[in-house]
């Protein structure tokens, strides 16, 4: 087992890695080989695939089972799709309280369903244990329809953390906590107040299990700093009662409303050339709009349908490689299959490389964004951005952790070894 003292400095965030991706467990063996030892998972990360990438790891690298701080978390109800009818029999059987959000999206506390959560976040590890179990978000139940209420919410907590409590006599877990984009934070309408927290854990047993705290911090989001009551912040209050900070999204910031990711891609880009990227899109743009011709007797261009034109204007101005890829799923490849019928492989190559140069471009803006940024801010720029960011969490914030979504072995690699421990 892993002691408190002995977790790496960073972790493995696994809010975007699926056990049906190769590179995400290539990207975890990685990590895990070069020292990092704590990994975050959640119940309804990747619809529960994400839990399983790392019981996959394990099932195939047992040796590792003993030597990692893994961290689950639960809350949110699973959708329709995903429930078992043993699950639903469950629910109605316990009467499980739960806060209706949207339309088949739901929020629930009540001790029988983290119970439920919990043997299947075991089950699905593949461990008897879980080094710490989080109330994932539970300022959720302040959009509830019908369960929004200050005093619900702390009951809710307050039954939840007794539970936890026996789930650690049991062995079922080592440590729990909470997930929270709205701790301590008056400046949200949901903030949770923290100090009610701790003397609530207190309260439930003075040698408490209640140690990890993991909320959202970055350059931009540092709530967890400010001093609110009585002169304290969040991050005051952790240290002073021997919690463990642990910092989330720290690459992904919202800069006045815009969302941009705060990566440099210097090395990926070093032998891509931008005068290739214009040439390949004129291939693509003359082959359809000779097809196009075709179709329509002449009548008609690429201008006149709409995935064409979004390409033209958006090519060289994506911001990430997820933008790139939703244009493409959902835009142009049905666009492209509609006039092409069973002909598609005349173009599927030319279509793949435009779009490796649009990601290139995602990653140009992505790389120029960030230096502007860090700039401003008077950061000095470390050999890469995530290097930065983790030094100065770290070593200037004093967070105790940051968890990073190391999905690649090369953003493992970007770390250059930093922030692991010694297996
Ligand atoms: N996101 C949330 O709302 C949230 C909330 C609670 C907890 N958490 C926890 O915190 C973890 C970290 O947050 P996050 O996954 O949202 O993202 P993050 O660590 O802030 O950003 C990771 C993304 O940055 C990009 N990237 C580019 N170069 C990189 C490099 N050298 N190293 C690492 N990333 C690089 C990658 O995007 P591409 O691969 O797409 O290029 C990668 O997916 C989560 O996985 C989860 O465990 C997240």
């Amino acid at each position: 087992m892993v002691n408190l003292k002995d977790i790496s400095s960073v972790g493995v965030g696994t809010y975007r890695m699926n056990v049906d991706n190769e590179i995400h467990f290539q990207a975890i063996k990685t990590a895990v080989e070069a020292g990092y030892n704590l990994i975050d998972t959640a119940t309804n990360y990747q619809k529960g695939k994400s839990e399983e990438l790392i019981g996959h790891f394990l099932k195939k690298y047992p040796e590792f089972a003993g030597k990692l701080f893994i961290i689950s978390k639960a809350g949110y109800f699973p959708p329709q799709t995903l429930q078992s009818s043993d699950f639903v029999n469950y629910v109605n059987q316990k009467a499980i309280e739960k806060a209706e959000i949207e339309a088949d999206f739901a929020y629930s506390l009540d001790p029988n369903f983290i119970a439920y959560q919990l043997e299947s976040s075991l089950k699905k590890i593949g461990r008897e244990y879980l080094d710490a179990y989080l109330l994932h978000n539970p300022e959720r139940l302040f959009q509830s329809k019908n369960l929004a209420s200050t005093t619900y919410l702390y009951q809710a907590i307050e039954r939840a953390f007794k539970f936890l409590e026996k789930k650690v006599v049991e062995g079922k877990i080592r440590y729990y906590g909470i997930s929270s984009g709205a701790l301590f934070d008056p400046s949200k309408e949901e903030s949770i107040d923290f100090e009610k927290l701790l003397s609530m854990v207190k309260s439930i047993q003075e040698n408490h299990h209640f140690k990890v705290v993991q909320f959202p911090f970055n350059f931009k989001e540092q709530a967890a700093l400010q001093k609110n009551y009585d002169q304290q912040s969040l991050l005051d209050l952790i240290h002073k009662n021997g919690l463990i900070a642990i910092g989330n999204r720290p690459l992904n910031m919202n800069d006045n409303g815009m969302e941009f990711r705060l990566v440099t891609h210097e090395k990926s880009l070093e032998a891509w050339k931008e005068e290739d990227a214009q040439n390949c899109l004129n291939d693509l743009l003359t082959q359809v709009e000779s097809r196009i011709k075709t179709l329509t007797n002449g009548n008609s261009s690429s201008d006149d349908f709409e995935p064409m034109v979004l390409l033209k204007k958006h090519y060289t101005h994506f911001y990430a490689a997820e933008a790139v890829e939703t244009f493409f799923q959902k835009h142009l490849l049905p666009f492209l299959q509609l006039i092409y019928e069973e002909e598609t492989s005349l173009i599927e190559d030319v279509v793949q490389t435009v779009k490796d140069h649009a990601t290139c471009y995602a990653h140009k803006n992505q790389t120029t964004k960030t230096k502007a940024f860090l700039k401003q801010e008077d950061i000095p720029l470390k050999s890469n951005s995530v290097l930065t960011a983790c030094d100065a969490y770290l070593n200037h914030f004093h967070l105790n952790h940051i968890l990073v979504g190391l999905r690649k072995p090369q953003y493992v690699m970007a770390l250059e070894g930093a922030f692991t421990k010694l297996m």
